[in-house]
């Protein structure tokens, strides 16, 4: 099974390889290839993904199966979406699997751990932004907890998209 861990300086260059290629892979076939090209070109690079781990407001667990990265989940200490109210919010900026591991509990362990993170950084909600097209992740976050709770525009490319907020309450650690 994949270990999961923090990420370091040196996951840069693999991590950016690996954040395009599950962006690609999930959503190559329901948008234009201009779009996910401005998308991937603005989102993922070495100096993107460096910049990322530099930065002390974001988090990012790793998950690795014999050196190779297969999955990663990003926190952000992010403002809350209006339609909620919370002293202490994090976003999960991004949780993605390659999909030679989807549905194989790599998705719950980056959950647990990012939700256990969240926690003892002192969250009170957990909330992100999810395509209204993209099924089973919606699933994936309602098994975990999550509930819909309003909706926001992402752009991906140049077409503005319909993301469904999801939040959910976190224990005191
Ligand atoms: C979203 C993701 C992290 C979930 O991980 P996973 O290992 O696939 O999770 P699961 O196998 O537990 O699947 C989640 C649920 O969706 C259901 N599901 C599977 N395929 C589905 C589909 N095509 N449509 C709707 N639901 C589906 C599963 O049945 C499962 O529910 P269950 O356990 O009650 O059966 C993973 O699929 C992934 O990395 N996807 C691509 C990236 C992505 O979409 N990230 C989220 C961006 S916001």
């Amino acid at each position: 099974m994949p270990q999961i861990r923090k990420v370091e300086t040196r996951d840069a260059a693999p991590l950016s390889v690996l954040m395009e290629q599950t962006f690609r892979d999930t959503f190559a076939a329901m948008n234009t290839p201009r779009n996910m090209l401005i998308h991937c070109q603005a989102s993922y690079s070495h100096a993107i993904q460096s910049r990322e781990i530099r930065d002390p407001s974001v988090e990012t667990l790793v998950s690795e199966h014999d050196g190779q990265l297969v999955g990663f989940a990003q926190l952000h200490g992010a403002a809350c979406p209006a339609s909620t109210q919370a002293a202490r919010p994090f976003e999960i900026q991004r949780l993605y699997v390659a999909r030679a591991w989807h549905g194989k509990g790599v998705a719950q362990e980056l959950m647990r751990e990012i939700i256990g993170s969240a926690t003892s950084h002192g969250a009170d909600l957990a909330w992100l932004g999810v395509w209204e097209n993209n099924p089973r992740a919606i699933a994936f976050y309602e098994k975990h907890g999550f509930a819909q709770a309003g909706s926001h525009v992402f752009l991906v490319g140049l077409d503005p998209q319909r993301d469904l907020l999801m939040t959910r309450l976190i224990d005191p650690a």
